[in-house]
């Protein structure tokens, strides 16, 4: 597109969205630009990140080898949530051989680990002992993820898509406002421990914006990791003084925990809906599963009859999130430790039954609600048990071939992050990872410059305890050594037309948030596929959640009338406002007709301020 011709295509879409804020009774709660390509879009919470994806792109690197950068610049410069010491999944869509696939490089829980470890003598949780200090760490995943994808789907060297990241923690980068305040938020905590405070404080003083930040350790790390790959974190002399830090803190991963880690390419949750197919992530992540549930549930009504952002159209989102995270607590977990019945709660019975239940007029409490019914016992057809492939880059996943703690105590400021890749074959990358809470444990390694993440406290401690995201779960999500927790995270990829084969990516999205996520990029998904939204309207709209217990309907406040508040509290919800729900980045695909190449637009929501770079 020549320059003139972009600019009309900007200025035509800044008319159109001026028109809809004007006519919608629904206004977004906050609006991001959005970044236009033909070539390739990144979208990512951190400009750096970015900027290292789309420089990959440009020197003919697809869509993974711009995943390994970014995720590797996002643990340098922005350290509350990118990570090596942590783990995550990503969705991936190769255009050629069709390849849709799930890979899941979530921590584990070391060997060492027991179910009771975060109980007391009388059986109480001990307060803390899972989201802070060595004893929360989970085995991280992450360089073992990187590390499969680029082996399996990568086309530049390793070692060059390692450079941006080793460089910023070398030479250092410069601080921006978001790094600026979180580190200004944690800095009590930041400064329990030695190892973190040394780095993340300017002589023990929050840093400011526009501050430079080195991290030396970590540029060592990063190094063992260009030269070595996997085994330059697994094994060796990072293992080796991760493990020593360890059994010096009363921590319990050791060397052996960490020369075990494996990722897996999962096959992925499907489903379909409003003619297109969703992809998503399968346990131990709940996000695929729960976002295909919701929308199933959903298929049944009229969205657009009720009308984005009524009083009615909330109700019946926040009674389908009811029953989806009733079930959540009920039946997920890793599925390579109990069976989870896929098939079954995602069967059209099973739906028709959960959606049958559905009050239009009030709210039912949270306390008659509760899961469905299990799979009919002997019936193991209905249990789809989705176990791991061998680890990535070894051998080709199925997938391939075709109260202790308060409701009001939980913090809205958490970290996790997402990004989104499309590159100029089509394919696709949706990544969300995470420490879990910001800056995870707070525990960096000593002399490692790694920060490890919290996430042990995504297992549930005790039946009925919430977690941090005031998530409960029971049995199947109980610790057990080298289980992965279950998490939200949701990266999917949603493709044109139903069914897998021959489809085009349309849309590749995800969000932070903890229990929040699944619900996010299911509204996200409804504001483009139902709603026909722009992508920058469709994520700047408010949000709002429900997940079961605590019995709350979050709302973004910016935004939502009294009237709608009004009528919501008639119907029986208790109302919660927040700031904000999530933090989007999303890369929409549109194909003209003509042999025009597609149109690349991505958006990265202005809650936290990312940024989407395109060519
Ligand atoms: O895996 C999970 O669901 C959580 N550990 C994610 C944490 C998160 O999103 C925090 N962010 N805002």
């Amino acid at each position: 597109m020549t320059r003139n011709r972009r600019y009309l295509v900007v200025i035509l879409a800044l008319a159109l969205i001026a028109t809809l804020i004007a006519a919608c009774s629904f206004p977004p709660a906050s609006l991001a630009a959005a970044a236009v390509g033909r070539n390739g879009m990144v979208a990512s919470v951190d400009e750096y990140a970015s900027r290292a994806g789309i420089d990959v792109l440009e020197k003919g690197g697809n869509a993974v080898d711009a995943a390994v950068a970014v995720h590797m610049v996002l643990a340098v410069t922005h350290p509350q949530a990118g990570n090596i010491g942590g783990g995550g999944f990503m969705v991936i869509h190769m255009q050629e051989g069709d390849v849709n696939t799930a890979i899941d490089f979530r921590e584990k829980a070391p060997l060492a680990s027991h179910r009771d470890m975060y109980l007391d003598a009388a059986g109480e949780v001990i307060p803390g002992a899972s989201t802070l200090g060595y004893l929360a760490c989970g085995v991280p995943g992450s360089v073992a993820g990187l590390w499969g994808i680029h082996r399996k789907y990568g086309t530049l060297p390793w070692k060059d898509l390692l450079e941006p990241a080793y460089r910023l923690a070398k030479d250092g980068f410069v601080v921006g406002p978001l790094l600026a305040r979180d580190l200004r938020d944690a800095h009590e905590k930041i400064m329990e421990f030695p190892a973190t405070a040394a780095i993340f404080t300017d002589g023990g003083e929050p840093f400011d914006e526009g501050d430079v930040l080195v991290q030396e350790d970590l540029a060592w790390t990063i190094k063992k990791i260009m030269d070595g790959g996997r085994d330059g974190f697994y094994k060796g002399e990072v293992a080796a003084r991760i493990a020593a830090d360890m059994k010096a803190n009363g921590g319990l991963i050791t060397e052996e925990d960490l020369a075990s880690y494996h990722p897996f390419a999962r096959r992925p949750i499907i489903c379909e809906f409003a003619g297109h197919t969703i992809v998503s992530m399968p346990p131990p992540s709940s996000g695929g599963l729960l976002l295909c549930q919701m929308l199933a549930m959903l298929s049944d009504f009229d969205l657009e009859g009720l009308g984005l952002g009524s009083s009615r159209y909330i109700h019946l989102i926040t009674e389908v999130e009811k029953l989806a995270y009733a079930d959540r607590a009920e039946f997920l977990g890793d599925a390579d430790f109990s069976p989870v019945p896929v098939d079954h709660l995602l069967s059209p019975e099973y739906i028709a039954l959960r959606v049958s239940g559905i009050d239009l007029e009030h709210a039912t409490p949270s306390a008659n609600v509760s899961h469905g019914p299990g799979p009919p016992r002997g019936t193991t057809t209905a249990i789809q048990e989705i176990h791991g492939s061998p680890p990535v880059g070894e051998r080709d996943g199925s997938s391939e071939s075709k109260k202790d703690r308060k409701s009001d105590e939980i913090p809205e400021s958490l970290e996790t992050t997402h990004f989104s890749i499309v590159d100029r074959h089509g394919n696709a990358v949706s990544c969300t990872t995470t420490l879990n809470g910001r800056f995870g444990s707070c525990v960096v390694a000593a002399g490692t410059g790694v920060l490890l993440n919290n996430e042990m406290d995504d297992f549930s401690m005790k039946p009925g305890v919430p977690n941090i995201y005031g998530l409960v779960g029971g049995e199947a999500n109980a610790i057990t050594p080298e289980k992965r927790m279950l998490s939200s995270m949701t990266p999917t990829i949603v493709l044109e037309g139903d069914g897998l084969e021959g489809r085009a990516v349309k849309l590749v999205l995800g969000s932070p948030g903890g229990s929040t996520i699944i619900t996010t990029v299911l509204q996200v998904i409804l504001n483009v596929l139902v709603h026909d939204l722009p992508l920058e309207i469709a994520v700047g709209m408010p949000r709002f959640h429900h997940q079961w217990l605590p019995d709350e309907t979050k709302v973004e406040s910016a935004s939502i009338s009294v009237d709608v508040f009004q009528e919501l509290m008639k119907m029986g919800h208790v109302i919660r406002e927040v700031d904000a729900l999530g933090d989007v980045h999303a890369v929409l695909v549109e194909y003209p007709t003509g042999g025009t190449p597609a149109l690349l637009t991505g958006v990265s929501d202005a809650r936290r301020g990312g940024i989407a770079t395109g060519y």
